[in-house]
């Protein structure tokens, strides 16, 4: 039996925590952009210019940083120009990557920067390098950023936009070794540097350019990718390099049950741990991937992005497989806890992360059925977190027990307690997961030489260990706070089985 501990060390900062860490995704897939966030100016659902009020509401409460769209493989099949002007003459085009659906384009850019401004988060917008040309991706970030006197300037002032959109975050194409081109590193890096090239600063915006890396944690293709990109002394800039990563277990995403992780609400205890298991591939990847980009990059000019990550369950009955429409239980909640606590102890290697997707898709913050909205488990995570946007990451000793599991030979490893802590202004904020699933854990925090003034912890946790919100049930699993007494620089908290728990100390 291990002796629990945490010790959190305010005075060793390991880096600022960029906010883009919290960030979001939303791409024209199932009902994300369309009923999620779309409804149209003529809908009985509550609407702002066209975009649902109680996503604008619930969307602004979590603080999302940055939004990144309109995909993932949407974006390159994806032609900007069919999204602009009046709304009834835009054509419909196929969407050949989800289901074949007619896309009618009512929501484009304009309607994607009116929904980034009404939440207050930075549009990062994913340019199509896998069917379009260099000329369409540099006109699209003209279009946005140049304030007047070209064409486009003037087109984007006469379909209702004289400001400029001062769009800053430009992704150079969305997994270009799979959907966005089949390209292998070396001709993706080719094509990166001659779209990227034409990618300039316009109205006083410089783009910030996302260059597509990895697959989970292929150390291959970023090798190979920066190997290229450094050949020559002619390249364009590079900001941010994407990797992506789905915590599951491949080969099940198109199947209806997993033996390891199970259905979005149907799993065991094993698969409990399994699931766990699967999101924490998040922590070698940034390690490692870090690691590879700095035999390139040793200053970290370039910084690590994972703009795709969340838990990728088998489909759901009853909804298209091309809808990746997935409830969300604790256990997601408790993967989004520890990515998001990895993500904050690595504030030194990853500078933002978006998680897919943001609106009935995958790893949902937010689930919608008409005129019904819930927030779920993985929002609640984010409401939770926010506190931890901008704070000083700081250096956090966890004393814990791990979980063994084993499914068909495969094994695991999850820790009992997980965390990070971070310092803003007089205020500690340290978040903790208890993974296990019925033990409840003492835990003394030791701030080392602070001494603390007051605190209260905030919990997430249910009943099971399948608990969720429904549109019948809609506050199943959503935090409470407790006050605490504080007796001295040292304390003691009780973390609930399966839960995921936020400190906030006041020193
Ligand atoms: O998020 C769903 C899909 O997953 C994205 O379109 C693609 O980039 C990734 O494979």
């Amino acid at each position: 039996m291990v002796d629990y501990h945490i010790r959190v060390n305010p005075h060793n900062v390991i880096a600022t925590i960029n906010p883009n860490i919290y960030g979001h995704f939303a791409e024209h897939l199932g009902a994300c952009i369309y009923d999620g966030i779309w409804v149209g100016e003529d809908s009985s659902i509550p609407n702002t210019r066209g975009i649902r009020n109680d996503v604008i509401d619930a969307m602004k409460k979590i603080a999302p940083p940055v939004i990144r769209w309109p995909g993932g493989c949407f974006a390159d099949d994806y032609h900007w120009q069919d999204g602009i002007g009046p709304r009834e003459s835009r054509p419909k085009r196929v969407n050949i990557w989800w289901g074949d659906i007619l896309e009618d384009n009512h929501f484009g850019t304009h309607e994607f920067i009116d929904f980034c401004r009404m939440i207050g988060a930075a549009p990062y917008i994913v340019g199509n390098l896998g069917s379009g040309t260099p000329g369409e991706m540099r006109n699209w970030v003209e279009y946005c950023n140049l304030r007047d006197g070209s064409a486009l300037a003037k087109e984007r002032a006469a379909n209702g936009s004289i400001d400029p959109f001062a769009v800053e975050y430009w992704g150079v194409g969305n997994e270009n070794w799979g959907c966005g081109g089949n390209f292998d590193p070396e001709d993706y890096a080719a094509a990166y540097r001659q779209f990227a090239i034409y990618m300039r600063e316009f109205g006083g915006t410089k783009p910030f350019l996302i260059a597509c890396g990895p697959s989970d944690n292929d150390i291959e293709w970023t090798l190979r990718f920066f190997e290229k990109f450094y050949r020559t002394d002619r390249r364009p800039e590079l900001h941010g390099y994407g990797a992506h990563y789905y915590a599951r277990e491949r080969g099940y995403t198109r199947k209806y049950d997993s033996p390891f992780t199970g259905m979005a609400t149907h799993y065991n205890e094993d698969q409990w741990y399994y699931q766990l298991h699967c999101g924490l591939g998040m922590e070698s990847l940034i390690v490692q991937q870090r690691a590879a980009m700095d035999s390139f990059d040793p200053h970290r000019q370039i910084g690590l992005i994972v703009d795709e990550w969340g838990t990728w369950h088998p489909i759901t009955e009853g909804h298209h497989p091309s809808e990746l429409w997935q409830q969300n239980t604790l256990r997601d909640g408790l993967v989004a806890a520890m990515t998001l606590d990895i993500f904050n102890r690595h504030a030194d290697k990853i500078i933002m992360a978006n998680i897919a997707q943001t609106i009935n898709v995958l790893q949902a913050v937010i689930l919608t059925d008409g005129d019904k909205m819930i927030t779920t488990p993985t929002y609640h995570v984010y409401d939770m977190y926010q506190a931890h946007q901008g704070g000083a990451s700081l250096h956090t000793q966890i004393k814990t027990d791990t979980i063994p599991v084993e499914i068909e030979g495969k094994r695991g490893n999850v820790p009992v307690l997980s965390g990070s802590a971070s310092l803003k202004g007089n205020v500690i904020t340290v978040s903790i997961v208890n993974s296990h699933v019925s033990d409840a854990i003492d835990v003394p925090i030791d701030l080392v030489t602070v001494s603390p003034k007051s605190a209260s912890l905030t919990v997430l946790t249910g009943e099971t260990i399948q608990a969720h919100n429904d549109f019948d049930q809609p506050d199943v699993v959503c935090p409470h706070m407790l006050s605490m007494e504080i007796p001295n620089k040292g304390f003691t908290v009780t973390l609930e089985p399966a839960s995921v728990n936020v400190l906030q100390i006041k020193i």
